[in-house]
């Protein structure tokens, strides 16, 4: 039996918590043999808390054979405390009208008390995946708190518009989902967000053949991909859930999964016209569990060139908004 890995999570009795734990306790994001102990971090509200303790309670009810133990905790030191991966997920979600963007303010410092904490106490090994929005500057912040841990241990969140760009093609072509590949995100998880069609391939064939239909790719696919969280939010009337849970469970898989191929929002080393330091969504490539590079091969066509540097705007104004909370 191998060692358990200690998996902190904050909003854990949130919405996107309620569809996570299960999934990680049942072995989906680490793996059948893999046991696991969560860290489960909530605000210190007591609506939220007690209805942490339910959340536990069910977990209890399921009898995982791999959950080998709960703490639940309104105190981020205890709740980091030696976590290999710390999953920040807690931070308030948008409404209807609002951009993800409107909430740095509000969201934005609970990164740097979280960055500051992880950093003190959690495992010499551990990994950060932020979904909490808007989640590459979140990401951002909390790395910025960071002495001990290097920022690429710091991910932020864009596998759930990959997902959202791999569907979207497969309908338009009218195959099976899996045929599609090599769909990857560039830049920020907010509707300028770039979903690169022109390397995806449908069924070995480049994706543009297939589909030949440009004005189709370059409008409304990137519009949808792009608007798909507030398309939810008018449908739904709550923000996803159940899909960004998966999202991050395909996010954490795949970081673990030597020679995955993702999408992952990392620190910009000035790639792909990315400005330096800021977090931009990419494709990488894992290299060993929980490291990875960034695939640095594809080229960027006139039309690709001007996304980019749509989001990389987007994302330098987001970083100069929040300059008071970087460290
Ligand atoms: P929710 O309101 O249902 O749950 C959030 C939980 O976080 C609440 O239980 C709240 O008490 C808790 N929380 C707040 N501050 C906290 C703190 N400092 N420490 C620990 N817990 C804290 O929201 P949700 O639907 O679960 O969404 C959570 C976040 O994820 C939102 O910001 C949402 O916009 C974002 N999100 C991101 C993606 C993505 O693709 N990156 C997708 C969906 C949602
Ligand atoms: C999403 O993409 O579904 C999330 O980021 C939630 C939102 O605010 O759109």
């Amino acid at each position: 039996m191998k060692t358990p890995i200690r998996v902190a999570v904050t909003g854990a009795a949130g919405q996107i918590g309620y569809s996570l734990l299960f999934r990680i306790a049942s072995g989906a994001m680490f793996g059948p043999d893999q046991p696991v102990i969560l860290q489960l971090i909530e605000a210190p509200i007591e609506k939220a808390l007690k209805a942490l303790e339910g959340v536990a309670m069910e977990l209890d009810d399921c009898a995982f054979p791999l959950l080998k133990g709960i703490v639940q905790t309104a105190d981020a030191s205890i709740g980091f405390k030696d976590a290999n991966w710390c999953l920040l997920v807690g931070a308030k979600p948008r409404g209807p009208g609002m951009e993800r963007a409107d909430l740095l303010k509000d969201n934005g410092k609970i990164f740097i008390g979280q960055g500051q904490i992880i950093d003190a106490v959690a495992a010499a090994d551990a990994r950060i995946a932020v979904v909490g929005n808007p989640a590459n500057t979140n990401c951002m912040i909390a790395a910025s708190q960071a002495k001990r841990l290097p920022a690429e241990r710091f991910t932020a969140m864009v596998r759930l518009d990959q997902n959202r760009a791999q569907s979207q093609l497969a309908k338009k072509a009218g195959v099976d989902l899996t045929a599609v590949k090599d769909i990857f995100i560039y830049g920020n998880h907010s509707p300028t967000m770039f979903p690169a069609f022109a390397h995806a391939t449908i069924g070995g064939q480049p994706a543009t053949k297939v589909i030949n239909d440009d004005p189709w790719l370059q409008g409304p696919f990137c519009e949808t991909v792009g608007k798909r969280g507030a398309a939810i939010i008018a449908a739904r009337g709550a923000s996803s859930a159940a899909s960004a849970a998966n999202a991050l469970v395909d996010h954490v898989r795949s970081l673990v999964t030597p020679g995955a191929i993702h999408s992952v929002a990392v620190k910009s080393q000035g790639l792909y016209g990315f400005d330096a330091n800021v977090w931009a969504g990419m494709p990488v490539r894992t290299t060993t569990a929980g490291s990875y590079e960034v695939i640095t091969g594809y080229a960027m066509d006139a039309f690709a060139q001007s996304k980019i540097a749509a989001t990389n705007k987007e994302l330098v104004e987001e970083r100069a908004f929040v300059a008071d909370m970087i460290a």
